[in-house]
């Protein structure tokens, strides 16, 4: 009963989540992918949601279940989940932008399987761009807090700080690709306006709650 009265850090806001990979067709039963188990995304979802906040989460292929109390909906490829964004974009008073998304998708895709030929003949693949899902959501004029995350293998300070001012949002979450990817621990670099800040290696519940402290914090500064 206590706890139903205790002052909850995002109590009555609303967050909006992408988390775990994209697909993108090469025809009907073949694919391109990134690496994401969804499970960092997950997490923070659910620490949300225990924060008091009203969550949506957007997901790709993951072995994941939609967590307790998160609305979950599930996409296959960066321009579905593009679509899914930003049709509920508006209401949000957050964004955390989880997901490794595909930069390309397949721009000769194919509408039946491809057969694989007898000689050494290969499908040659044509790639276009995908939509920037959260550059997208951050030039908006009337855009939530938006929070970045960015997977690097290597110069993670260098790469953080510089993505943070590209993508033009208040807080980019850093991470290395080998010491996350399917990992139940991570650990994690904050880059603000001030500098950047780390959350030593934990596992990814604490990290999500520790995030989502952080991200509440910076919200009632600004307010
Ligand atoms: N992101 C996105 N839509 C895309 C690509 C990336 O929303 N089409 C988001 C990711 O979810 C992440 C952030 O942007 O929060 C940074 O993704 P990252 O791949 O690190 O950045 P890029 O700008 O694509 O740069 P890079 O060339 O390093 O891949
Ligand atoms: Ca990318």
């Amino acid at each position: 009963l206590e706890a139903a009265f205790q002052n909850k850090s995002l109590a009555g806001k609303r967050v909006l989540i992408t988390a775990g990979p994209t697909f993108e067709p090469i025809d009907p039963v073949r694919g391109i992918t990134n690496l994401s188990s969804g499970k960092m995304g997950y997490a923070i979802a659910t620490a949300a949601w225990e924060a008091g906040a009203h969550v949506t989460l957007i997901s790709g292929p993951t072995a994941l279940d939609a967590p307790y109390g998160v609305q979950r909906q599930q996409i296959q490829t960066a321009q579905q989940m593009h679509d899914a964004v930003m049709a509920q974009v508006n209401k949000q008073d957050i964004f955390i932008a989880v997901a490794a998304v595909a930069d390309w998708r397949v721009a000769n895709a194919s509408d039946q399987k491809i057969k694989k030929a007898n000689d050494s003949d290969t499908p040659q693949l044509q790639f276009a761009q995908n939509p920037d899902i959260l550059a997208s959501v951050a030039a908006l004029p009337k855009a939530p807090y938006c929070v970045g995350f960015a997977a690097e293998s290597e110069n993670l300070i260098e790469y953080g700080t510089a993505k943070r001012i590209k993508k033009n949002i208040p807080l980019l979450v850093g991470n290395i690709g080998h010491n996350t990817f399917g990992k139940d621990e991570n650990e994690l670099m904050l880059f603000d306006a001030k500098g950047h800040q780390s959350l030593p290696r934990a596992d990814k519940r604490t990290l999500a709650n520790q995030l989502v402290s952080e991200i509440a914090k910076r919200i009632k500064s600004q307010a």
